[in-house]
């Protein structure tokens, strides 16, 4: 239906050996906390694409959506009852297809959330195997095992839920069914040939609409270790953990991937997939984006990494040898909907904006692709103290054993006007924005030539004229303890992680910085917590 491109979309399609994702910077917008076009308080794709403009403006390439297929909503949207069709809360087929005309006409690709590791407790498939009782032959597509103990009143095995409690839910027939997440959201069997049949299906339903790629959920969670033993007295998994599980990261998931490549590449326009893969190590990492598997896969070690500039090195440096050893580019990836936003790891205040700001810098002067998540261009700190009675996400629900409650990185960012909603839409947003926010907003930091938003601004239109960045490899060069230096082609990139100022030689011509400098007898002093480019 939408295969109108911008010229820009066009020009890229048409040199194929380049490939649009190698440097894109990709926004991810958590739909329901965008901008809500109709006054539910709920973000939807009408007002999504009624904001493309800011995102344009922003200067990315693509946009990630989160789900917004028909779902109960147990899990915002990763509990899916119908992968063809939108919510309500969200609009309706129509507005995802005027949504993804609209971005190519701006010159921005779409990718779309794919949930193939669980369905919705309310998919037609799992009311059929619940509904038909212990025989329904839809059980197979599922994980149904009787449970142990002299009654079977025990869980068939040992595995925790990723957001607390056990894995598994008993049914009224007796026995129990696999959910790695919430008890709404039971784990696909992917080894029923009818689970890939349909998801490939689903994959040419959006790729025929016109979208140009899948994140694609739990990616390294479709296939379980055979016989689905128990794991013992271990650690077990966290949102985006790295630990080795016997449910996660199985060399199994490698095919599917293969065969969704194939898919992906009988479509023209470069058609992407990206591996939402929690993997132990980089190696481990790098096997999703072999040359026949997908195009790239989020980088977490860097996202959960110190703000140290030696671990930030050691990162870095295993990142990016560990894609190079496969041919593929790295990602970078600071916040997402699922952690503490990082102005708020990074120290919070007035320390956590510094950092941020430099951060921001690092990661668009690297090597690859980078994704940004909402509101990260506006400096948006973590909300901490939401009342308990707005809080949705399920984790919060299953008990403790959860570091990160995940509401507080999920408020609807602030437009514009001094008072909440802040132009997200007519009426009460679903989460409340704090009152601080007036000052955060895309009105009042447009034109401040010190806001984050203007700092976000330049360096994406920097990153298209400085050809050097983006692709490419990277030089690191001497530098003092708590300082990186490194150069791409015609750049220098400066970034003191300390919290006092450093003197260094000047590099080059200044070109960006995310503080104030100082110059003298040929030394610049670098500030605390600061990144520059520098042009050379
Ligand atoms: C998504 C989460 C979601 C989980 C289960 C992820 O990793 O990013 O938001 O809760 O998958 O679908």
């Amino acid at each position: 239906m939408t295969q109108e491109l911008a010229p820009t979309l066009r020009d890229q399609s048409a040199a194929p050996s380049a490939g649009w994702w190698r440097d894109a910077v990709i926004y991810q917008v958590y739909v329901r906390s965008f901008a809500d076009s109709d006054g539910d308080g709920i973000g939807d794709l009408r007002g999504v694409r009624e904001r493309l403009p800011h995102l344009a403006d922003l200067g990315v390439d693509a946009v990630w959506l989160t789900p917004f297929y028909a779902s109960p909503q147990a899990d915002g949207g990763y509990d899916v009852a119908d992968y063809r069709s939108v919510d309500p809360l969200f609009g309706e087929l129509s507005d995802a297809d005027d949504l993804v005309r609209e971005a190519h006409r701006l010159g921005l690709r779409v990718i779309v959330d794919i949930v193939p590791n669980h369905t919705s407790d309310q998919h037609a498939w799992f009311r059929a195997a619940v509904d038909g009782g212990p025989d329904a032959p839809e059980r197979a597509l599922y994980h149904f095992r009787p449970g142990r103990g002299p009654d079977g009143d025990l869980p068939p095995n040992d595995w925790e839920s990723v957001f607390g409690g056990p894995a598994w839910t008993r049914t009224d027939a007796g026995d129990w069914y696999l959910h790695l997440f919430a008890p709404e959201q039971p784990d696909l069997n992917w080894e029923h040939p009818a689970v890939r049949e349909e998801f490939e299906s689903i994959l040419r339903f959006w790729l025929d609409l016109g979208v140009d790629g899948f994140r694609i959920d739990v990616a390294h969670g479709m296939v379980k270790a055979e016989g689905l033993p128990d794991i013992g007295l271990r650690e077990q998994a966290k949102m985006i953990g790295a630990q080795v599980l016997p449910f996660f990261d199985q060399d199994g998931v490698h095919e599917i991937h293969r065969s969704w490549r194939l898919l992906l590449d009988s479509y023209e326009g470069q058609r992407i997939g990206v591996a939402e893969a929690w993997a132990p190590t980089s190696e481990r990492l790098a096997l999703y984006v072999r040359p026949d598997e997908l195009h790239q896969a989020f980088n977490f070690q860097f996202l959960t990494c110190a703000w140290d500039a030696a671990a930030m090195r050691q990162v870095i440096d295993s990142s990016l040898a560990a894609t190079a050893s496969v041919g593929a580019p790295t990602t970078w990836v600071l916040s997402n909907h699922d952690v503490v936003r990082h102005t708020t790891r990074y120290g919070g205040g007035a320390q956590g904006l510094r950092r941020a700001r430099a951060a921001a810098l690092l990661t668009l002067a690297l090597p690859g692709s980078a994704y940004l998540y909402q509101g990260e261009e506006l400096g948006l700190p973590e909300v901490a103290d939401l009342p308990d009675g707005v809080r949705q996400d399920p984790a919060f629900f299953r008990g403790d054993g959860q570091d990160g409650l995940r509401d507080g990185c999920r408020v609807p960012i602030p437009w514009s006007g001094t008072a909440a909603p802040y132009g997200f839409g007519p009426g009460a947003s679903w989460l409340p924005q704090p009152a601080a926010w007036a000052g955060l907003s895309v009105e009042a930091q447009t034109g401040d030539p010190r806001s984050m938003l203007e700092l976000y601004r330049s360096a994406l239109a920097l990153r298209k004229e400085l050809s050097g960045l983006g692709d490419g490899g990277m030089e690191w060069l001497p530098a003092p303890e708590g300082v990186l230096v490194f150069s791409r082609p015609g750049v220098v990139c400066t970034l003191n992680t300390l919290a006092e100022e450093v003197e260094l030689p000047v590099p080059g011509r200044p070109v960006l910085s995310s503080g104030a400098l100082e110059f003298g007898g040929g030394a610049v002093r670098l500030p605390g917590e600061t990144c520059v480019w520098w042009a050379v």
